[in-house]
């Protein structure tokens, strides 16, 4: 299952590919086929990530109305020195690392204290082929060891024998249903040996004007980036989805305490998914596909899902404004630890 390779420009470069790729296009194909048979449909979010919609994304973190990514990046800028002060990490794993510019400030931070190894984690392996060709370039002094998984499945596959910081940034957990959150969590606890860390981005419940707004811009690039996910059915899971047929909207639901983006059908649709074993989807004027959710977290809440997981909160940052949330945390010191 596990194929290493390496770069032969740079033995300091390995992939590790525990996720073959069509074993994840199967996988997506169940999900997406599950999700479309719902009521009300939906869609998991990987597919607006294609090279267009990973531009559209980029382009979202640099909009006026999105926050959080300026927000994580001025908490990680202020306090990256102090985060691998207190963990002394040699390892850092960074879950759904894509190819963030926030990870150089961890890297440059954790560097002076003594980083050995950065392991970059994600569902694509051309992302972390890229993503690791250049850290290995900028910082001759690393190791990359990439691993192409699955975060609800190959969490127990990561190399952890080395003081660890592990990192989940972008308050991408909030993609997750509370259950998905909640096996996730505890995988992640089970995991950390007890001298190891898990570095944490939530995002914050705030006005429900704020959020919407950072959902649905005033540009339309939001709109443009969840529009895409249908033309990358349309390639990837040879669907007929309208894309002209549809309408971007941003939903907060609060007692799930998130946002939600859909698609909202403005006439009837009849779609065929070709590669779902020709799923047929109608859909009647004025129906939603769920496409994202995106959850928001008080600072309690945190906490107390970080706990039920067997971790302690040591120490949290959050922005001047209070947007966002990082939080560092380890395995609870009075459990009894299995490494
Ligand atoms: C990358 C999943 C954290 O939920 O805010 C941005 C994705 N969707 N605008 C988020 C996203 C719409 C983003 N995450």
């Amino acid at each position: 299952m596990s194929a290493i390779d390496s770069n032969s420009q740079n033995q300091r470069v390995t992939i590790d590919v525990q996720l073959e790729r069509t074993r994840w296009s199967d996988h997506l194909a169940e999900e997406t086929k599950a999700g479309l048979s719902d009521e009300p449909p939906w869609i998991p979010p990987v597919w607006f990530y294609d090279e267009i919609g990973s531009d559209l994304f980029d382009q979202i973190t640099r909009l006026p109305e999105y926050y959080p990514t300026s927000a994580e990046r001025q908490i990680l800028g202020d306090h990256a020195c102090e985060i691998a002060r207190i963990t002394g990490a040699e390892h850092l794993i960074e879950l759904g690392s894509g190819t963030s510019e926030k990870t150089s400030l961890l890297l440059d931070a954790l560097g002076e204290n003594g980083l050995r190894r950065f392991i970059p984690f994600d569902c694509s392996e051309e992302i972390l082929r890229s993503a690791s060709g250049s850290i290995a370039a900028e910082r001759p002094e690393i190791e990359v060891h990439a691993v192409v998984g699955d975060f609800h499945e190959h969490l127990d596959a990561l190399p952890m024998e080395g003081m660890t910081l592990l990192a989940f940034l972008g308050s991408t957990i909030g993609n997750f249903e509370p259950d998905q959150r909640k096996r996730f969590l505890a995988e992640v606890g089970t995991v950390l040996g007890s001298h190891d860390w898990l570095l944490l981005g939530t995002d914050l419940v705030k006005s429900q004007d704020r959020l919407t707004a950072a959902y649905d811009d005033a540009q339309g690039v939001t709109a443009r980036f969840n529009l895409n996910s249908l033309d990358v059915m349309n390639a990837e899971l040879g669907a007929d989805f309208e894309r002209d047929g549809f309408d971007h909207m941003a939903v907060w639901n609060q007692s799930e305490s998130r946002v939600e983006m859909h698609l909202v059908a403005l006439r009837d649709h009849r779609v065929t998914l070709g590669a779902l074993d020709g799923l047929t989807l109608e859909l009647a004027g004025g129906e939603h596909i769920r496409t994202e959710i995106s959850t928001k977290f008080t600072r309690e809440q945190v906490t107390t899902e970080l706990n039920g997981a067997g971790l302690e909160v040591v120490r949290s940052f959050t922005d001047d404004n209070e947007d966002f949330l990082v939080s560092l945390a380890r395995p609870a010191q009075n459990r009894i630890t299995q490494r």
